[in-house]
């Protein structure tokens, strides 16, 4: 590690490539390697890929793309101090995009009609009522089915046509999906009620949610079956609050995410989280240094983000001369980690390639922010902006979205906060970030599902089997791989 450590002093991805090893692959098919990683101690993800918690990138929609493609997303924090409800509705809206247990299932009252169950499941457009008495103890399923060849609709209630309690099989609501479906084959049976200790209903399972559940096989989810999302806070302000209104709504994972993450300002607010929250997984960032993360390692953080300065909208080195190359900064801090606490690569993949890089100079999971700018799930509206066309002269208009730093004046101005700095000392900061317009595209998913096949590939050249695989045989001997690159081999490599 030491040897690598000097031969990369100063280096990014553009400085190397790494050369090929025996294939060990028969194929190089994304749904048969395995390349699962640790984005935190206690969350594992089935893809390396981590939407960037950034205003322009990151809400509900692209953290739906990014944990059904088997990453996560990362919710932005870039809302206005105190408001926090809408980056708890992102939160909320990803939790509620797939249902592995119907937590709210439509119910229906004993003495309730038929009439009035028809009528139910025409508005809500489900075939299958919870019959639940005044206290929501379950008393029986009423299915469509059980609608059919009866005359007198307003006379007949439901109690009379459901299937009771005593003869329905009935889950306890800690039961996790695998489990469920066991139940369900065993007993043959498509719905499966959730009941608490005191036989109230506490959700549903159905065998089409479990069926749907198997359409996304590398989707990131929770015990119950709900897609996994993290959620960004700063270190001061509302932070606390912001964190305890984003765990309610279900965030798998908060992210105290500042420039400078190796500072007093950062270690009161670890310490101040673990008081609130006990040992609820956290990750913490950004540091680009060995003594920056043995510092967070220190505090007793589960993951930590890694990258000062490398990202496509950051201008932190231009302006402050401050951060250091990014894979210099990943094996310094992989030392310093030594596997114990995960890395998060943060920033600077420009090209696919870059991916398997970050990989093995040390981080577990990528942050991507610029490569998914544009695509149709990042937030924001499209605008058409006149383009001319160097050949003929003409001019078109061509749709773009913009992409921003999050410490970008127009980022700043818009959400005002800086851990609550007067708007004084907004304008005393300065800025480093920058805002651009990138070409609207279409969606963010075929781009993952290109990084994951390249990804593959790579696993393939390593002479691994599994991406785990490949960074265990890059650590074992890094010099076996890596090759540094003259100006002409990376003109020869990269340029096209
Ligand atoms: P990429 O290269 O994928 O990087 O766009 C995404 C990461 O860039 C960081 N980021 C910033 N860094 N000033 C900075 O110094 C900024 O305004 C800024 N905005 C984003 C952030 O770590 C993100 O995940």
């Amino acid at each position: 590690m030491r040897d690598l450590l000097e031969f990369v002093r100063g280096c990014t991805f553009d400085d190397f490539l790494f050369s090929p090893q025996q294939s060990v692959l028969d194929r190089r098919d994304p749904a048969a390697i395995d390349l699962s990683s640790r984005l935190s101690q206690h969350l594992t993800l089935k893809r390396p890929l981590v939407s960037a918690n950034m205003d322009t990138v990151t809400r509900a929609e692209m953290a739906i793309a990014v944990a059904e493609e088997g990453g996560i997303g990362i919710i932005d924090r870039g809302f206005r101090s105190g408001d926090i409800e809408p980056q708890v509705r992102e939160v909320l809206k990803v939790k509620r995009r797939q249902h592995g247990v119907i937590a709210n299932p439509y119910t229906i009252e004993p003495g309730a009609t038929l009439r009035d169950a028809a009528e139910t499941m025409r508005r809500t457009g489900v075939g299958t009522l919870v019959v639940v008495d005044a206290a929501q103890t379950l008393v029986g399923l009423l299915t469509s089915r059980d609608l059919q060849f009866v005359d007198q609709f307003s006379d007949t209630t439901v109690a009379a046509r459901m299937t009771p309690k005593d003869r329905l099989v009935v889950s306890e609501d800690s039961v996790d999906l695998s489990a469920a479906e066991t139940i369900m084959r065993r007993h043959k049976i498509k719905k499966l009620p959730l009941v608490d200790t005191d036989g109230r209903l506490a959700g549903l399972i159905t065998a089409k949610d479990l069926m749907k559940q198997r359409q996304l096989p590398f989707a990131t989810r929770d015990s119950h079956g709900r897609l996994r999302v993290g959620a960004a806070i700063g270190a001061k302000g509302d932070f606390l609050e912001r964190a305890k209104e984003l765990l309610r709504a279900g965030a798998d994972v908060i992210v105290i995410d500042i420039a400078h993450g190796h500072s007093v300002v950062m270690a009161r607010a670890i310490d101040a989280f673990r008081k609130h929250f006990g040992d609820t997984e956290l990750i913490a960032g950004n540091v680009a240094t060995g003594a920056g993360t043995r510092f967070l390692i220190e505090r007793g953080v589960n993951g930590i983000k890694v990258g000062i300065g490398p990202g496509g909208g950051c201008t932190t080195r231009l302006n402050t001369n401050f951060g250091v190359p990014q894979v210099q900064a990943l094996v310094e801090c992989r030392d310093a980690a030594g596997g114990t606490v995960p890395l998060i690569a943060d920033g600077g993949i420009k090209r696919d390639g870059a991916i398997v890089q970050a990989l093995l100079f040390g981080g577990d999971t990528v942050m991507l922010g610029s490569v998914l700018a544009g695509t149709t799930e990042t937030p924001g509206d499209t605008v058409q902006k006149a383009v001319v066309i160097p050949e003929s002269s003409k001019t078109v208009k061509v749709p773009f979205k913009v992409f921003r730093g999050m410490a970008s004046l127009q980022a700043i101005v818009d959400r005002l906060d800086v851990e609550d700095a007067e708007s004084a000392d907004v304008e005393a900061l300065g800025a480093e970030g920058m805002e651009i317009s990138v070409p609207a595209r279409g969606s963010v998913r075929p781009l993952l599902r290109d990084m994951l096949k390249h990804l593959v590939s790579a696993v393939s050249y390593g002479g691994a089997r599994s991406l785990a695989d490949m960074q265990q045989m890059f650590a074992a001997d890094p010099m076996r791989y890596v090759i540094r690159l003259t100006e002409s081999s990376r003109r020869e490599s990269f340029e096209r």
